[in-house]
């Protein structure tokens, strides 16, 4: 290996290591350090990115949160509120791409993890791949190829928005992925794949995410890899687009050419209560037979207290002997006959907790009966390298 070669490498792992020590989505760690990136769980459908100070706060309509609080506390930790009057609490969590794309400011539609993990999958993205990426938009999607394309790889991304191409390269710097990603202000449609960095692009996966992908794919030719195969993926809303994408991706000499979309539906898993049929039985009968009782113990009662009036009426001292009379008999018919311990086989009426001891439970998936919204159609192919000539196939003649 010459010199030059040992010293580009030695520079590559020193690269390496600086963006491991600063880029928390490629690399976790559990300590919260002042001015890092935490992302506040404040409900399901609320999370937000927080960078903790010395003697900041964080208020929310939960209630205020002490910076310093957050900062002598783990990642996953649970947080309570500080102010007197409200008691909320948050979780302060690790940032990975998934919660990144839960908490970031949207400047765009983005792409949400169903599909950023199917289109990885289906990318073969994976550590050390070279990636394209048109557009940024809010760079979600660019945050969950880089945690996989990792420190070895690299994503070349164009946004021809000047604005929404500035912040992304901000906030890819300020989470240490600067290294990884190279960010690019273009119109990939007019003036293909060109950047600045003087870097080969090779690269053997490629993401459009833009309205018209069939003008920028004729402009991938010089910049996917010429030895390996080069995969494809066009996100398109419409189903037009699809099939303009489609006929480029067919006159380019793709091949294998898909379309997929990707349905999320939540399934939710809990623990059911088994309800026997003989149980059901057995609790009517009860139902039945205590309602008998009732019924007899009240006939009881009434017919004691006309029993009881009719000695009064013949009594001389009759009105305060009444009310008397009256009081003893409903004392005396409430503890005579205490009811009978209720059949309760399911807890009725009671707080029963998920899975608690002392009654049958048995596991149930259950499935959400809605689809969520369509996102985009997903269109795949693939590119082989260009055949080479062997010198030896020329010589032949
Ligand atoms: C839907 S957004 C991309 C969202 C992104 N995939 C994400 O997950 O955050 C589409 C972006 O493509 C950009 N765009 C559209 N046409 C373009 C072109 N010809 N060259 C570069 N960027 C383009 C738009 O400005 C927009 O920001």
């Amino acid at each position: 290996m010459s010199e030059e070669n040992i010293t580009d490498q030695k520079l590559a792992v020193e690269e390496a290591c600086k963006i491991q020590q600063t880029s928390h989505f490629l690399e976790f760690s559990t300590v919260i350090k002042e001015n890092d990136l935490v992302l506040a769980w404040l409900t399901r459908d609320n999370t937000k990115p927080i960078r903790p100070i010395k003697d900041g706060a964080f208020h929310t309509r939960f209630g205020s949160f002490q910076h310093n609080t957050i900062l002598a506390s783990k990642y996953g930790t649970q947080i309570g509120s500080s102010s007197s009057t409200q008691a909320g609490f948050i979780h302060v969590l690790h940032p990975t791409p998934e919660l990144w794309s839960l908490s970031l400011p949207h400047r765009t539609q983005i792409v949400y993890t169903p599909d950023a993990s199917y289109i990885v999958q289906r990318l073969r993205i994976r550590p050390g791949t070279h990636v394209i990426e048109a557009g940024t938009g809010s760079a979600s999607f660019t945050h969950a190829m880089a945690r996989t394309v990792g420190v070895r790889g690299r994503i070349w991304t164009f946004e021809f928005h000047e604005q929404r191409f500035q912040l992304a390269a901000k906030e890819l710097e300020e989470h240490g992925l600067a290294s990884v990603v190279k960010a690019t202000h273009g119109d990939v449609c007019k003036n293909g794949f060109t950047h600045s960095c003087g870097d080969t692009l090779d690269a053997s996966a490629v993401f459009l995410d833009l309205p018209a992908p069939w003008e920028a794919i004729p402009h991938l030719t010089t910049v996917i890899s010429k030895s390996k195969i080069t995969r494809i993926c066009c996100f398109s809303p419409c189903m037009e687009q699809v099939q303009r994408t489609i006929e480029i991706l067919q006159k380019n000499g793709w091949l294998d050419i898909e379309m997929v979309e990707v349905s999320c539906k939540r399934w939710e898993a809990h623990k059911e209560m088994v309800r026997k049929p003989e149980d059901a039985i057995e609790r009517l009968r009860d139902i039945k037979r205590r309602r008998m009782d009732g019924l007899n113990k009240r006939n009881a009662r009434v017919d004691a207290e006309r029993a009881t009036l009719n000695l009064s009426a013949d009594n001389a001292d009759t009105d305060s002997a009444t009310d008397t009379d009256r009081g003893k008999f409903k004392k005396a018919n409430k503890s005579e006959s205490p009811s009978s311990a209720e059949f309760n086989p399911w807890g009725k009426g009671k707080r029963i907790h998920e899975g608690e001891e002392g009654y049958e439970w048995k596991n149930v998936s259950k499935v959400e009966a809605e689809l969520k919204t369509h996102t985009s159609y997903l269109t795949f192919a693939y590119l082989p390298p260009p055949m080479r000539v062997h010198e030896e196939t020329i010589n032949c003649d």
